[in-house]
């Protein structure tokens, strides 16, 4: 009963409340106590019919009498296929419900129309499930309508399928993980059992079970709770008028308890970087020309764009001038196209716009570089000039054409003007045929200097957040759309030339001018920790279908040469310049090592038995070559759930030192969730929030509300600091024009960088970082609990300067004046640095006010309604 109280104080709209509040509590006065003994109510069934169907979900009806279905939640579905890409290819058709060996519950399902595969997941209860595997059969032109029946003489389950020519075959399984080669059956060996009944009103097919009325009763609580659950994840300041109409103005005192400071990790705020949304070619990475190197290719976009090809953000403007692509002894066999300007008659240019144009400020030195050749030995010279739509020609410098042998050239413009309109224009000064590779246009200051750099606004805003990690080349496309896409580092590194660029999953081409080298580079700049993440030997679970996408794997008598990979991966981060790739690393312009200490394994992977088998090759093996490496594992990308659950059992087994965790929620869940790690085992692995942020339905961008949600969230990430050793928000960029994903930390376009209300959250917690946490008991003259949860803080020291940081989130609408009660502490003598932020929730700008004082023993301070407080105590040690 304890949980209807809780609920009834809870719901966000007065009407729903009290609705909500009712017939869940009319519910458990019903049914509430029969899942933990019987006794107390009346006229309950010992058991009923269950019948379970559904389209897309598996759902279940009960009934005393097999007559009157009672739909269970409306038809909510219990589980949810996870094969194939995001969306409609998530199919579950027709499935087939049984109970066999010791009544353990057995779920078969049909995938498609094309597969030949059928879907098997396992539970105990109806409610948790085990994970998902979709055996491969050799038999018929597709899986359709699978059955399943258990025999207990042999202890095995027999799958009986048909297919597209109404064929029929079966095989069978005693695990549900090793198969025998599917045979061909007769027709009457499909005996599916299924009835048709009438659920809501619709005649419906599915199987009938016998069950015992606790399992009805479990499945209609699980419903209820995530309807709860539903409500306070939909909590928003939009009903704040409402559900704080009476509240005025708080006191609160915050008496911190230094006796029981603990130690927190050091590494708590990182970034995540993914090549999403343009981020890297396009964004951070400095190159101005778009498809420099010809390698386009129509399958980047998987045949979406038939002008997405070699020639893409190319022109030829005027006459007397053919273009083609041609790859006929190519600078290198990894970039095999290039152009040919075939020049009959002078006057005609190439020209690239870049990514959208290309933006150049006046007075700057660009660096033009290209291979070139004359392929009918004429050589001669060529123009190269940045062009402006609206002030015309910037600047011009002429390049020789080499004769016969493909030459690096190089010429340094500088712009005579400012402009945002600019294209790279290339117009050959005699007639010949001219083969021209891998143009480029860099501008000649880079972040820190770098040649191949970064762009140094976007690189600066990185930095500023004072990171203490980098994770990447990202999530998605780490591990990849199939396994042919999975990120391969040793495509990323050495002559620009020799990278092999590949289809981004996020549907562009990835060049991989940003490779292994310029991440580490980066890194190292900014102070920051490595994090590489390298796929777990299966791709993503949003992979397409079909060639070997999905959770296929790599063949596991590959996977030796995969391992192998990875440990090159240290050697050429930490080797010495004596090994062989460490030498790589030297010769890049590197010896000193990189200081790799952290490599993650798989990302928010579907943790499957082929999961599990290749990822424990590769942490055992990365393992024992390498000890001083802290491997990352993975749980799945949800904060519950099959994966997640999976993937702390394997985490647990292993004893991997981190797990990473993902989860992308609304703001209401971060407000009630502040102790989902005060419930983790302090045992088991660490964890590393490698992706979250708070967003609002709709794909709408962030606001000041998401913002405050997540800070308010962190604080409980300090508190945790003993168990989460790191977090990064995701995803950190978003080209203006070209975002596939809302919201992320920063936008920008090619001349600016938009900063999001959060990203101010992220800097003020990776600027001020402690490696103590002091507990604190909060006084508040409000003790309703939605308002206590919606005022949240945190106190850490920092040993390196010997300061005291105090942040306070303040998510109510009226203000808060607190006092700090900091006996124990010496800060005689301590300046007090304080920047509140604050802003309207529904805000995307917000306000910062930085204010000086000296400190007391007891300050007192005001927290606006909907802000963020931080309290740096200075004490110049
Ligand atoms: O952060 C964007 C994507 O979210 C990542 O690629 C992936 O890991 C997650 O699904």
């Amino acid at each position: 009963m304890t949980f209807v109280i809780y609920v009834c104080r809870e719901p966000n709209n007065i009407r729903m409340k009290f609705a909500f509040c009712l017939v869940t509590f009319m519910f458990f006065l019903a049914f509430g106590q029969t899942a933990s003994g019987r006794g107390n109510i009346k006229n309950e069934p010992d058991s009923v019919y269950l019948f379970s169907y559904g389209t897309n979900g598996l759902r279940f009806a009960w009934s005393r009498d097999k007559n009157e279905w009672t739909s269970i939640g409306d038809g909510y579905s219990y589980v949810k296929s996870d094969y194939g890409r995001w969306g409609s290819q998530k199919r579950m058709v027709a499935p087939y419900l049984i109970q066999g060996r010791k009544n353990h519950w057995e779920c078969v399902w049909q995938l498609n129309e094309e597969t030949l595969q059928f879907a098997h997941a396992g539970s105990k209860d109806l409610l948790s499930w085990g994970p998902q595997s979709y055996p491969y059969l050799k038999k018929g032109k597709n899986v359709l309508r699978p059955i399943i029946t258990y025999h207990k003489t042999t202890d095995s389950y027999l799958i009986v399928y048909t297919d597209a020519s109404n064929k029929y075959f079966s095989t069978t399984t005693k695990d549900f993980k090793s198969y025998t080669a599917a045979v061909s059956v007769t027709a009457s060996s499909y005996k599916n059992l299924s009835k048709t009944v009438m659920v809501a009103g619709v005649k419906t097919q599915g199987q009938l079970h016998r069950v015992p009325w606790a399992t009805v009763n479990g499945l209609t609580k699980n419903f209820e709770i995530n309807q709860y659950k539903g409500l306070q994840n939909a909590e928003s300041s939009k009903d704040d008028e409402h559900r704080f109409g009476n509240l005025k103005n708080l006191t609160a005192s915050l008496i911190l308890q230094p006796e029981r400071a603990k130690p927190i990790s050091t590494m708590l705020t990182g970034v995540f970087f993914e090549d999403i949304n343009y981020a890297a070619d396009g964004g951070l990475y400095a190159e101005l020309v778009q498809n420099r190197d010809f390698e386009y290719l129509p399958r980047d976009k998987t045949f979406r764009d038939d002008k997405w090809n070699s020639q893409h953000s190319w022109k030829l403007n005027g006459n007397g001038t053919a273009f083609t692509i041609d790859s006929v002894k190519p600078v290198h066999p990894n970039t095999p196209h290039y152009a040919v300007l075939d020049v009959k008659a002078p006057g005609a240019t190439l020209s690239n716009s870049g990514f959208d144009g290309i933006s150049v400020k006046k007075g700057e030195a660009y660096d033009f570089s290209a291979f070139i050749k004359s392929l009918d030995g004429n050589g001669g010279q060529m123009e190269v000039r940045l062009v402006s739509a609206k002030s015309g020609i910037l600047v011009a410098a002429k390049v020789d054409i080499p004769s016969h042998e493909w030459t690096a050239v190089k010429v340094n413009l500088v712009a005579a003007a400012a402009a945002d309109d600019v294209t790279l224009e290339l117009l050959p000064l005699q007639t010949g045929r001219v083969a021209l590779d891998l143009i480029s246009l860099f501008p000649n200051q880079t972040f820190n200097g770098r040649k191949n750099g970064l762009r140094q606004d976007l690189a600066h805003a990185i930095a500023d957040i004072h990171p203490k990690f980098v994770r990447f080349p990202g999530g998605c496309v780490a591990h990849g759309d199939g396994i042919a896409n999975m990120y391969n580092w040793k495509e990323s590194i050495g002559p620009l030339a020799s990278r092999k660029g590949d289809r981004n999953l996020w549907g562009y081409h990835q060049s991989k001018g940003l490779g292994y080298f310029e991440y580490f580079q980066f890194c190292e700049d900014i102070g920051a920790a490595p994090v590489p993440v390298i796929a777990a030997g299966v791709p993503c679970q949003n992979s397409g279908t079909g060639g070997g996408g999905q959770q296929g794997g790599i063949p596991m008598s590959e996977m030796g040469s995969y391992i192998q990979d990875i440990i090159d991966l240290v050697e050429y981060a930490n080797g010495d310049p004596a090994t062989t790739w460490g030498r790589i690393r030297a010769e890049a312009g590197h010896p000193k090592p990189f200081n790799l200490k952290y490599i993650g394994i798989g990302n928010e992977d579907q943790i499957t038995e082929v999961f599990r088998e290749r990822f424990t090759l590769i942490y055992k093996a990365l393992r024992k070559a390498h000890p001083e490496i802290t491997i990352i594992g993975t749980a799945g990308p949800f904060f519950e759930g099959t994966d997640y659950e999976e993937g702390w059992k394997i985490g647990s087994a292993l004893n991997v030192p981190v797990l990473d965790e993902h989860y992308y929620q609304s703001p209401g869940w971060f407000i009630n969730n502040q102790d989902y790690y005060d419930r983790y085992d302090r045992t088991k692995s660490k964890v590393y929030l490698g992706e979250y942020a708070a967003s609002l339905p709709g794909g709408n961008k962030t606001n000041w509300e998401t913002s405050l949600a997540e800070a308010l969230y962190m604080t409980t990430l300090e508190r945790n600091g003993d168990v989460v050793a790191m977090a990064s928000y995701a995803p950190l960029l978003a080209k203006e024009g070209h975002t596939q994903w809302n919201p992320d930390l920063m936008y920008f376009n090619n001349s600016e960088v938009k900063f999001t209300t959060g990203y101010y959250i992220q800097k003020l917690y990776g600027q001020n970082a402690g490696d103590k946490y002091i507990p604190a008991s909060l006084t508040l003259s409000e003790q309703q609990e939605n308002v206590r949860k919606r005022l949240a803080y945190s106190v850490v020291t920092d040993s390196k300067t010997g300061d005291m940081i105090v942040k306070i989130v303040n998510l109510l609408p009226v203000t808060v004046t607190t006092t700090l009660n900091l006996a124990g502490f010496n800060i005689e003598g301590a300046r007090v640095f304080k920047t509140t932020l604050s802003a309207k929730p529904r805000d995307k700008e917000v306000t910062q006010v930085v204010k000086e004082f000296a400190a007391t023993a007891k300050p007192e301070m005001e927290l606006p309604a909907y802000s963020f407080t931080l309290l740096r105590f200075k004490t110049d040690k």
